[in-house]
């Protein structure tokens, strides 16, 4: 790897050198790359935010690989501020302890962890728990509520010195960190270290399927650097020995696939066969398999944001007042992808503490509290973090009862 990215050359599953460029999204700051004022002056890195497809096994991945030491060092995402989230954690929890027969000898590990969100559930049910995360600041805020977490990035390495200190583990997750992983066969490599002979593994991503679907094109950026779909998802599985025996679709994040794995046993029934068919199916019928349809999208793309931008500056022109909601990683590349900047929106409003007081990479919006809504009273807040829409919606009931207006961008421009 050149010191700060990597281009790549061959797909990251099936190593196949037939990609397909599809979308180029032009050079961009890490979209985590929150900035302080006195630093806005100081040259920004961009880098190259673009797509391949992979025309042997269908994955979606970038063209280049960022250094994970750039983006995930000093990391400000948040899992504990989204009660859809938490619920879907719940749930998650829920059906791993009952499944998995989970008691207080079981060990359940989460990989990337985060502030700990997904073991609190765990730890509910008596299990122990540890996490994996490499984000220092964030790992220390877990342990300081109580959950153990190992500062190392999830490899076949650290899951020996894991295993060593905290013995197997009953059930490993994985949610929304498997598409930050360049080498998916390190991931599998450590989890057959880490896992208990029939211990599972659980993983969440949000699914190309959706994806395409319903246009979400800003969830593209240099932190994903795949983008699965359970065909090229599956072919991996298999080469690691493991299989799929479960298969969720979720509606979080925009539309999410929960995945539990097992060591492969022939001798076991498969209760996830029929599941796994129809979506292979329904991903052949959606034309995920021909470049055509990665085409399409981008062209689809281009379309959103002429017709966004007419939206944005026809209401600047009657003089309304603009801002965004939600400093989510994905309205940082939809404002520098449309070129939305502070001539549109004159601030964005978040709940994540450690953002407020910054300013947006590239576009350099400022980010307040979310109070601030309502003390401006704009005329319109465009819903950024699209994926909570609904949430942010109810919160904030009494912006729409005083006559303010929110617009959802994606997959067509809603005004509510
Ligand atoms: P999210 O969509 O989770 O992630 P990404 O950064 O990967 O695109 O980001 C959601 C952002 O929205 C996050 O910065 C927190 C913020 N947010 C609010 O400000 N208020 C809310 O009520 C919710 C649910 C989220």
């Amino acid at each position: 790897m050149n010191k700060d990215f990597r281009v790549v050359k061959k797909c990251r599953i099936c190593k196949s050198s037939k990609l397909y460029k599809f979308l180029d999204l032009n050079k961009m700051p890490i979209p985590n790359g929150f900035r302080k004022k006195e630093d806005l002056n100081k040259k920004e890195h961009k880098y190259e935010l673009g797509c391949f497809f992979c025309e042997n096994c269908s994955l979606v991945q970038l063209t280049i690989v960022v250094n994970p030491e750039i983006m995930f060092k000093n990391y400000l995402y948040f899992s504990a501020l989204s009660k859809v989230m938490m619920n879907n954690f719940s749930s998650l929890a829920h059906e791993a302890y009952l499944a998995e027969n989970l008691d207080e000898n079981s060990l359940v590990c989460d990989i990337g962890s985060n502030d700990g969100s997904l073991l609190k559930f765990f730890k509910s049910y008596d299990s122990k728990i540890v996490g994996i995360d490499p984000a220092e600041n964030i790992a220390k805020i877990a342990e300081l509520s109580g959950i153990p977490t190992e500062v190392e990035y999830f490899n076949s390495i650290s899951a020996k010195k894991i295993r060593k200190k905290y013995g197997l583990a009953d059930v490993i997750t994985a949610t929304n960190v498997i598409a930050h992983t360049d080498n998916l066969y390190e991931v599998f490599k450590g989890v057959d270290i880490l896992l208990k002979k029939d211990g599972v593994f659980i993983t969440e991503f949000p699914y190309l399927v959706d994806l395409i679907d319903k246009l979400e094109f800003d969830t593209i950026y240099h932190e994903h650097l795949s983008y699965f779909s359970l065909k090229p998802w599956n072919l991996l599985v298999e080469k690691c020995g493991f299989e799929i025996c479960d298969i969720r679709r979720l509606a979080i994040h925009g539309g999410s696939i929960r995945i539990t794995h097992r060591r492969k046993n022939r001798n076991l029934k498969n209760p996830a066969k029929k599941t796994l068919e129809f979506l292979l199916d329904l991903e052949e019928k959606k034309g995920l398999s021909k470049k055509e349809t990665y085409d399409e999208f981008s062209l689809k793309i281009n379309k959103l944001k002429e017709e966004l931008l007419t939206l944005l500056r026809s209401l600047k022109k009657d003089g309304k007042k603009i801002v965004g909601y939600g400093a989510a990683a994905k309205g940082n590349v939809l404002t520098n992808f449309f070129g939305i900047d502070t001539k549109i929106l004159d601030f964005i409003v978040d709940a994540t503490p450690y953002k407020q007081g910054l300013f947006t990479p590239g576009m350099k919006i400022p980010v307040y509290a979310e109070n601030r809504l309502l003390k401006k009273m704009p005329d319109y807040a465009i819903i950024l973090a699209w994926n909570f829409a609904n949430e942010i919606m109810e919160k904030q009931e009494t912006f729409s009862a005083k006559g303010g207006r929110f617009i959802i961008p994606l997959p067509e421009i809603k005004i509510i």
